[in-house]
């Protein structure tokens, strides 16, 4: 038998999103039952030892398996980055073959890959031949409209060695506006015997089950939809098995902030963590009354403690339902 995903929902690669505080919550709220991927490390960046680099593919502290994501463009430096993530703690590595921003383009990286599948195919087996790990790949449709050649691509991962792929149902043109397409998603699961991983427009319980039965893919990944809800990620995990959502209560949305913060914390000291944690208490309050002034205050504010007090108070208001 081939190889199998411990579970059916990954959490998508996201850079300055899917660090190790937002692996570590979304661990915890989905009890492991949703796959981890680091952002991705940029390996040229690695092999000059940049220190910020570094600490994003070092996952060793962590103690639940993580998927650590490369990006280049060179061949060459893809064995000794796999060999060190390896060292580093992944459990597997995804490579970066989608990512549509230019400075990544520019420099080979990234969906350039698609247009370039020789240097595509070579990345694979160096890194193929540099670990035991499970190697995939993550990738897109295609370039443009004019350029689809999702299929093509999942053929040549699967030659080169891959052992599962990702796929994200829009073109590099496309980024992120419009919807993705699940045909393209469908035909690549047909097209090859290993693992395929769908991604793109996964928000519900629901468009999760569309998308397993409307592509057969084994696992989905969803990114945008888990910003500030790891509640979701949870939901769509246990909905095949109970068929229900899971809301969370305000409470524990509030304490799950509280946590995230701390993490932060922890991970990258109170300066950096504050400026950090302003996006996320932007998503986390999204669905509460007068958000939209609690959110102006807390942009203003320079002090960790004070920003943990201002989030006890406007959070302990909405608990007492106060404000509902
Ligand atoms: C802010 C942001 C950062 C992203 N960073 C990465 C990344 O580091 N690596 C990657 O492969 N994809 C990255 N992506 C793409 C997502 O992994 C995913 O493919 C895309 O958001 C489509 O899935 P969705 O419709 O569920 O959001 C990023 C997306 C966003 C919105």
């Amino acid at each position: 038998m081939g190889f199998q995903f411990q579970n059916k929902v990954f959490l998508a690669p996201m850079a300055g999103i899917t660090d190790a505080p937002m692996r570590k919550i979304v661990f915890e709220e989905t009890e492991g039952k949703v796959s981890l991927v680091s952002e991705m490390v940029a390996i040229n960046a690695l092999s000059y030892k940049n220190a910020k680099t570094y600490k994003i593919a070092d996952v060793r502290e962590e103690p639940y398996p993580v998927v650590v994501q490369l990006m280049g463009g060179e061949p060459d430096l893809f064995y000794d980055a796999a060999k060190l993530v390896t060292d580093l703690g992944a459990v597997g590595i995804d490579i970066n073959m989608g990512c549509p921003v230019r400075k990544i383009i520019a420099s080979n990286a990234g969906s350039y890959l698609m247009q370039h599948m020789d240097v595509a195919a070579k990345i694979i087996e160096t890194t193929v031949k540099a670990t035991k790990l499970p190697v995939s790949v993550k990738f897109r449709k295609g370039w443009d409209s004019e350029h689809i050649n999702a299929v093509e691509f999942a053929k040549m991962c699967e030659q080169s060695g891959a052992t599962y792929i990702t796929i994200h149902g829009r073109t590099k043109t496309q980024g992120y506006m419009g919807s993705a397409d699940w045909n393209v998603i469908k035909a690549v699961k047909e097209s090859v015997k290993i693992p395929v991983i769908g991604n793109g427009d996964v928000t519900s319980p629901k468009s999760a089950q569309e998308m397993f039965e409307k592509t057969k893919v084994d696992a989905v990944m969803i990114g945008r939809a888990a910003l500030g809800n790891p509640f979701l990620l949870k939901s769509i995990a246990n909905f095949s098995d109970k068929q229900e959502s899971l809301e969370p209560t305000p409470k524990h949305i509030y304490q799950t902030l509280l946590r995230h913060m701390r993490y932060l914390k922890e991970y990258y000291g109170e300066k950096v963590a504050l400026g950090l944690s302003r996006k996320y208490v932007c998503w986390y309050s999204k669905c509460f009354y007068d958000a939209k002034k609690f959110r102006e205050n807390y942009m203003k504010i320079t002090d960790f403690e004070k920003a943990m007090a201002e989030i006890d108070s406007y959070f302990q208001k909405q608990i007492l339902g106060e404000n509902i």
